[in-house]
């Protein structure tokens, strides 16, 4: 232990973070050994370059100059094509060949809720968690294509336990535990924004964060979940976050399109929803040098968002939703050199809690003291030969759940996914009561069980209208 102890201290000090063993000398022998293995797992010199480039020398973002919309498959794309796409796809499930993946290793800060994000109750009638939605919509679906789906999830260290917990108090909601394959993602020392010290959530602790959704790629080639996959079979991944109620976590005419359209490689694929407005805080899909890139609403300059279309529409107008289909054989050919994959950091600065390296008091700040390095799923787009975006509606599949009150809230989610299933009522004869602004006067919730689309809901018992202020749930 001294051996390596005095190594670890002056490999530290070489890299200016010899504050990280300040403690060293009060921990207990499990205390220190905790803390050198986390110290070993750190990059020093990479860390060191991030370092520089993200809190010493932070230039913003560089746009390419070149930026022009990405092209997108319509909502209303004729229907004669919808069809083939659909049944492009639907063979593709059938054949067994169909994955799902929910990225769940967020810290979930802005919600503030005490459990992994996926253990959220979400919907609005019984309050079903995040990770019950989805299982149910892989149970509906399983039963429809008469397949195995297996569902692989991505936890963070930090959430990983917890994670596992909820699935087996559950019972795995149904599922097959052994088509579950769960696996943490990689992490990153959260630094410190001025001084880019690596900042302690204890005196024998690094305060970690997860590395971004993007770590994804890397985590699904470490964790065997792609060798997994292959072992199965599986040919296309549909990738959605854990915080969006409202995710297809299958969609046929997307899976149709991503594999078999001409203007995928099958590699790499999105949708989108147009933007509401300009300002509005959602990533844009663009085109750039022939590849599809994505350019986040704080790089888009003001200009850019500002323009439009001679109908009148955003010309940078599809916002990204964080839905995507990969191919495994892509995330096969990213990843083939293990050590050497990784998508580019971005930094977050955010608040977080810690020990003061000179007092070894408690800090818990109110203003964002922190840079969280992280990566984004996205970055990945411009290393597909060619990828496509499909247009979808916001009511039937974008209701995130990220604060705790207001815009992308609980309360607005349950909003827009009571709106979802009013349609969906209205549209089998139902007299759904609205206010004069058109709000359904009701709250409505339809279990993926039930039904998966509107069509399904032709076999199901309905009454003939909703009373007003009524809670429904099918
Ligand atoms: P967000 O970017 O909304 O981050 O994640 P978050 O960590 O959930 O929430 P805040 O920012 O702390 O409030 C979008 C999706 O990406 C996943 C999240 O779990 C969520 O499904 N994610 C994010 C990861 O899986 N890993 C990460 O490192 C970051």
């Amino acid at each position: 232990m001294p051996d390596r102890l005095t190594k670890i201290r002056s490999r530290l000090e070489a890299h200016n973070q010899a504050h990280v063993l300040s403690w060293a000398d009060e921990l207990n022998a499990d205390q220190l050994q905790q803390l050198l293995d986390q110290i070993e797992q750190i990059d020093f010199e990479a860390l060191d370059e991030l370092i520089d480039q993200h809190i010493h020398h932070p230039d913003g973002s560089d746009l390419p100059s070149e930026l022009e919309p990405a092209p997108y498959f319509p909502e209303d794309m004729p229907e004669d094509e919808m069809a083939r796409y659909r049944a492009e796809g639907g063979q593709l499930l059938r054949d067994g060949k169909v994955a799902a993946f929910t990225v769940a290793g967020g810290q979930g800060t802005r919600l503030g809720w005490n459990g992994p994000k996926g253990t959220y109750p979400a919907t609005p009638v019984t309050g079903k968690p995040l990770f019950r939605i989805f299982a149910e919509q892989i149970l509906a679906s399983q039963h429809k294509y008469g397949v195995t789906i297996p569902w692989y999830i991505m936890t963070s260290p930090i959430n990983d336990a917890d994670t596992r917990a909820f699935f087996l108090d559950n019972n795995c909601f149904g599922l097959d535990r052994k088509n579950i394959f769960m696996f943490p993602q990689g992490v990153m020392p959260s630094l410190d924004a001025e001084t880019g010290r690596i900042l302690l959530s204890a005196k024998h602790e690094i305060a970690m964060n997860p590395d971004g959704h993007g770590g994804s790629i890397k985590a699904l080639r470490e964790s065997g979940a792609i060798e997994d996959m292959a072992a199965r079979g599986i040919e296309h991944i549909s990738y959605f976050q854990v915080d969006n109620p409202l995710a297809k976590v299958i969609d046929p005419l997307f899976l149709g399109l991503h594999a078999t359209a001409a203007e995928s490689s099958g590699e790499m694929s999105s949708k989108m929803v147009a933007k509401a407005y300009p300002e509005e805080k959602v990533g844009v899909f663009c085109r750039s040098e022939g590849k599809t890139i994505v350019v986040e609403y704080s790089d888009l300059p003001e200009d850019l968002a500002q323009q439009t279309t001679d109908e009148g529409k955003l010309r940078f107008i599809a916002g990204n939703i964080a839905i995507h289909l990969f191919g495994v054989s892509f995330v096969e050919r990213l990843t083939a050199d293990r050590h050497h994959f990784g998508l580019p950091y971005h930094r977050a600065l955010k608040k977080v809690a810690h020990i003061d390296p000179e007092t070894g008091e408690q800090v818990e700040p109110d203003q964002p003291n922190a840079v969280k390095l992280e990566t984004f799923v996205f970055d990945a787009l411009p290393l597909a030969k060619q990828s496509l975006v499909l247009e979808t509606s916001r009511v039937e599949e974008f209701a995130p759940i990220k604060n705790a009150t207001g815009v992308d809230s609980a309360a607005s989610s349950h909003e827009i996914q009571t709106e979802r299933h009013a349609r969906w009522l209205a549209a089998c004869g139902l007299d759904v009561p609205r206010d004069d602004e058109g709000k359904v006067l009701a709250r409505i919730e339809i279990s993926p069980l039930t039904a998966l689309m509107p069509q399904d809901l032709q076999n199901v018992d309905l009454p003939t209208a909703i009373e007003p202020n009524a809670e429904m749930a099918f």
